[in-house]
């Protein structure tokens, strides 16, 4: 067993090729279909970086009308959504309600179909089922914050682009441009991150010929858990416990000798630093000129230096969106859903690349566990099997 190389969380493991994104940690860039993410932020709505995910490039004036209008008439609640999602306590967490309401349209979408083997869809199919799930996740995740507050949902707005809508789904009035702007960046941010746990359960599942949403369902899963997309959630949870700059230090000093993680901090593949922050910290930066709270910033910036300087951790996205939602309003418990709602992009389109070369995603493990026993007692009742040599690892 010694001679073995296990790679501990497939770290340094490539497993395939993908053509969605690029994550150099050296050069400290993340390229979605070639596209540094920081242009695309800048310069496009989240809708048409949704298309450039799935279509491998960005859309022509009419193919964003087209793509606009198809998610325009999928915006809506669907009954059957809202009464699942009604069956869970308020108090579940929303990213269970999510979960719930994707395998909720699953079953929807693919009812009726009783062979196994034609659930999965073809490519065509598959990017149409992408579109709805991108057009239907806003009125998902904004019912959820409305629901904890008491309140009910609003109708979509026609005349409003994604991410305004989105805003305007959960609050119930106009966002200001900045905001809009500030919630759009962070919307095309999140959206893809090559093979990140999320994605990588997406195409576990995809390999086996599940369907769509069953990889979805997967995918948001994984995100839940504070080491992948928890995190944004688990930040805000450590600011409120800092509460002022001047905490910072007595706080720092307690949470490292407890050995804590410190959420927002380090990363699998970046380790000197995310390529997605500066452009989110802008857009938070933006956001606290615009809500006039100098506090967020000045918190932020004293918990970086000192965790920078004292461990050579940076922060990775998850660390400036905390803050960024919070400012726009968002519940804490929405954070992660949010996410789920920009990541449905990248997920489906790793989702259809998987399809189109797939193969069976089923690693090896090497056995530690007690050597061969068997029950007192027990005779075979034919005549012994014979056992034959064969590897350590049996096929399931
Ligand atoms: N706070 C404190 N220490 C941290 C840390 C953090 N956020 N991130 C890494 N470290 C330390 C680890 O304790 C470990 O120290 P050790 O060698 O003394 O044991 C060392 O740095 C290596 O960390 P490790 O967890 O092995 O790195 P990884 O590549 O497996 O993990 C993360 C990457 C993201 C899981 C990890 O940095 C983390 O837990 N961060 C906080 C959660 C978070 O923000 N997740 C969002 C990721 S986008």
């Amino acid at each position: 067993m010694t001679d073995i190389d296990i790679k501990k969380g497939l770290a340094g493991v490539v497993v395939d090729y993908t053509a969605v994104s690029k994550v150099n940690p050296d050069t400290n860039s993340l390229l979605y279909r070639g596209y540094p993410v920081q242009e695309l932020a800048a310069t496009q709505p989240f809708e048409a970086v949704a298309f450039l995910l799935w279509h491998g490039e960005l859309p022509t004036d009419e193919q964003l009308a087209q793509l606009r209008a198809t998610e325009r008439a999928h915006r809506a609640l669907l009954p059957e959504v809202r009464a699942a999602i009604d069956l869970l306590p308020t108090s579940a967490h929303p990213m269970d309600e999510v979960r719930t309401a994707v395998s909720v349209i699953g079953a929807i979408e693919t009812a009726g179909i009783t062979n196994v083997l034609d659930a999965v869809g073809t490519p065509e199919e598959n990017l149409e089922r992408s579109i709805r799930l991108f057009a239907q996740l806003p009125a998902i995740v904004s019912y959820g914050q409305r629901r904890r507050r008491g309140l009910e949902p609003v109708e979509s707005r026609d005349d409003l682009d994604y991410a305004a809508n989105f805003l305007w789904l959960t609050f119930g009035e106009e966002a200001d441009d900045v905001v809009i702007d500030a919630f759009n960046r962070s919307m095309i941010l999140y959206a893809e991150h090559s093979f990140n746990a999320s994605t990588f359960t997406a195409r576990v599942i995809t390999s086996t010929l599940s369907d769509i949403y069953s990889a979805v369902v997967g995918a948001i899963g994984a995100l839940k858990g504070p080491l992948h997309g928890g995190a944004n959630e688990a930040v805000l949870h450590i600011l409120d416990e800092i509460g002022t700059a001047e905490n910072v230090l007595p706080w720092l000093d307690k949470a490292l000798a407890e050995k804590r993680k410190i959420m927002g901090f380090g990363h699998r593949v970046y380790k000197r630093g995310d390529s997605r922050v500066p452009t989110m910290k802008a857009a938070l930066d933006t956001l606290v000129a615009h809500y006039d709270r100098p506090d967020v910033a000045e918190l932020y910036d004293a918990l970086e230096s000192e965790f920078v300087a004292r461990k050579g951790i940076y922060p990775n996205l998850d660390y400036p969106s905390g803050p960024a939602y919070n400012l726009i309003g968002f519940d804490t418990l929405t954070f992660t859903p949010l996410f789920v709602a920009s990541r449905v992009t990248g997920w489906t389109a790793h989702i259809v690349e998987q399809q189109a070369s797939n193969a069976l995603i089923r690693p090896l493990s090497a056995y530690n566990g007690v050597d061969e026993r068997h029950i007192d007692g027990y005779v075979p009742d034919t005549a012994a099997v014979e056992v034959l040599e064969r590897p350590e690892e049996a096929a399931s």
